[in-house]
């Protein structure tokens, strides 16, 4: 895709550009992916038939999916067809109605959206933010409160009036940095649908240049230390927020995914250190905030960028507290943070680190969580492990310590990749969101893609064979995989795996990019990415992927939501999306009749029609008859 214009890519394809990955063979890969094919159809899920079949007979696999629908869905809808127009569809009986877009007042003291500007500047950390992401739903006493990410800006929408969208100015970048970050906010249900209750007490936006402090085992090392800084416990803002996770006390985890997008260097013969070419951290930059705002050059700040890619806590019940970066979580590109419990109640984060051939995480408490007791140091005191896969459907989550990886505790912490290498981890297809499933004991990954698999090495130089749970060289469909501890405990670190689905083709495609036996011609989809459980145990999966509905796409039509069934396999289509945008970002309203999702980087003017910017949007989806929806 190096032909196509930067402004039309995503923020992954960007990235890919500014640091493209070291050239590999290619004999071995496909060597290798001849065998592991076999391997697959050995552990897919569904049942010895489905081995059996093999992935060359679509037709056979359409018509059983289909059958199995018939007699066997839990699902309250007739599915909707593809899209490739700029609007929402929901299924018949659903409506939708937007409740914030970028640019509605959190505080009536902010100036009315004006589209010929992209905004007021001096109102960026007054409104609802840029790039709609992860959220969660709170409840605080008689509040409800919707908390949630912006990723990323859009320079040539938020600043339409610049040439190429470039900052040109100190106070053109301090927009951007206000624009993204976090917003908690307080929501209410009237006649016109969910808004925003303006100047809630709870409401508050968290930017990339609100204070937060560093706790766990890296808070004070000398990496994390600058001339603003010199105790290395203090930091400035949070940086490309993602997906998301609420913990069992109740706060807000936000994840920092392509925080090396921020750092670059006014100096164009700066020697990048070694680690920074681990995360992509490079001299140029999408933002050029490093122009304008020295904090962010890295030839005058080297450490900056080792102090961005952590979760960081945020207590939505309390606006004037202070985010907490939570190190022991490990530094990587974070998509979300799923929490669950074990038997004896120790704490689990499952983490992704979403690029290409990059790991699978989970962390345990050290020590044990109690309703009401003190949560105090239960995400600064553990141990971090990282995913090993064998083709024979077993895993094993294999610790990072001292003695597995010959770095320190606060190395492991800050460059946790590095660490994950040196144990010999699985390297994956972009492990997006983890959803952990509230009526069984398992979890699911969705790995949207990876158009490297089988073709060239990690940024860190680990080979990406094909096979276990990344089974397709060349994969551009993506791929849910899902793994059962042993013991029915979450923090026991053995497990078994196997593919929920695999996203594929089947009118264009007969082998294995056809996709898993509940895939078909009447829900098909790429890019699996935003997943989450709703109570009855089903699984909503968000798209991120290729809308062209052309070529290997052809059908698929815009990006889209779609519900997922463990037990049956059953996959259908709910909503399809804008052309260009993606789905991201879903949570229920406490009497779980709406659901919330957000609509992220639409290209057309959505959702104010023609003439208009378009909006990233979070919109509430509800039934006609206000029965449940989740
Ligand atoms: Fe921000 Fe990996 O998605
Ligand atoms: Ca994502
Ligand atoms: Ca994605």
């Amino acid at each position: 895709m190096t032909d196509r214009n930067t402004d039309d890519m995503s923020f992954d394809e960007w990235d890919e550009l500014q640091r493209p990955a070291p050239e590999t063979t290619g004999f071995d890969a496909v060597v290798e992916t001849a065998l592991s094919r076999r391997g697959f159809l050995g552990v897919l899920a569904f049942g010895s038939g489905a081995a059996a079949m093999g992935l060359g007979s679509a037709a056979s696999l359409l018509s059983s999916t289909s059958a199995e629908a018939m007699t066997a869905s839990r699902f309250a809808f007739k599915p909707v067809d593809i899209a490739t127009d700029s609007i929402v569809h929901v299924p018949e009986g659903y409506t939708w109605d937007i409740v914030a877009s970028w640019g509605d007042k959190l505080f009536s003291n902010a100036a009315d959206f004006d589209h010929a500007t992209g905004g007021d500047a001096a109102s960026a950390d007054r409104i609802f933010g840029e790039n709609t992401d992860g959220m969660e739903f709170f409840t605080v006493g008689e509040r409800q409160v919707i908390t949630v990410n912006h990723e990323y800006v859009n320079p040539k929408i938020n600043l339409p009036k610049n040439d190429g969208g470039m900052p040109a100015s100190l106070e053109d970048v301090r927009k951007l940095q206000n624009l993204q970050g976090v917003t908690v906010m307080e929501v209410a249900e009237g006649d016109d649908g969910w808004k925003i209750v303006v100047d809630s007490p709870l409401n508050r936006r968290i930017t990339h240049l609100t204070p937060m402090t560093f706790s766990g085992p890296a808070a004070g090392h000398d990496l994390l230390k600058t001339d603003a800084d010199p105790e290395g416990t203090q930091s400035l803002g949070t940086f490309n927020n993602c997906g998301a996770g609420k913990t069992p006390w109740g706060t807000y985890l936000t994840c920092e995914e392509n925080f090396n997008s921020y750092f670059g260097s006014t100096d164009a013969g700066f020697e990048l250190p070694e680690d920074f070419k681990r995360y992509g951290i490079s001299v140029e930059t999408r933002y050029a905030y490093e122009k304008f705002d020295e904090r962010f050059d890295i030839s005058k700040n080297v450490n900056e960028p080792r102090r961005a890619g952590y979760v960081v806590e945020i207590n939505p019940a309390d606006p004037e507290s202070t985010p907490v970066k939570r190190t022991a979580l490990g530094r990587i590109k974070h998509e979300n943070a799923e929490c669950a419990l074990a038997r004896d109640g120790r704490v689990i984060v499952y983490m992704g680190d979403d690029e290409r051939g990059e790991f699978l995480y989970k962390f345990v408490s050290n020590g044990t969580y109690q309703a009401g007791g003190s949560t105090d140091g239960l995400l600064d005191d553990g141990i971090l492990y990282v995913a090993k896969f064998h083709d024979d459907g077993t895993g094993e989550w294999l610790a990072l310590t001292e003695g597995t990886t010959g770095m320190s505790l606060p190395e492991i912490c800050i460059f946790t990749r590095m660490a994950a290498s040196r144990v010999g981890a699985t390297t994956m297809d972009r492990p997006e969101w983890i959803a952990v499933n509230p009526v069984a004991v398992e979890a699911y990954c969705a790995l949207t893609n990876n158009k490297n698999r089988g073709v060239k090495p990690n940024a860190g130089g680990d080979e990406t064979p094909v096979g276990g749970p990344n089974p397709r060289e060349k994969n551009e469909y993506g791929q849910i995989v899902r793994w059962y501890p042993e013991n029915d405990d979450h923090a026991d670190t053995k497990f078994k795996w196997d593919l929920f689905v695999m996203a594929g083709n089947p009118a264009v495609h007969k082998d294995a990019y056809a996709g898993s036996p509940n895939v078909n011609a009447g829900n098909m989809f790429n890019s699996p990415d935003g997943m989450a459980f709703d109570t009855r145990g089903l699984l909503w999966i968000q798209t991120d992927g290729e809308d062209s509905n052309e070529g290997d796409f052809a059908g698929q039509g815009n990006n889209q939501m779609l519900i997922g069934d463990p037990v049956t396999g059953e996959i259908a289509r709910f909503l399809t999306a804008p052309i260009g945008s993606e789905v991201t970002g879903l949570c229920w309203s406490a009497d779980l009749r709406t659901a919330f999702v957000g609509i992220q980087h639409p290209s057309a003017p959505f959702p104010d029609g023609e003439g208009k910017l378009p909006r990233s949007s979070i919109i509430a989806v509800r039934r006609d008859d206000k029965a449940l929806i989740g």
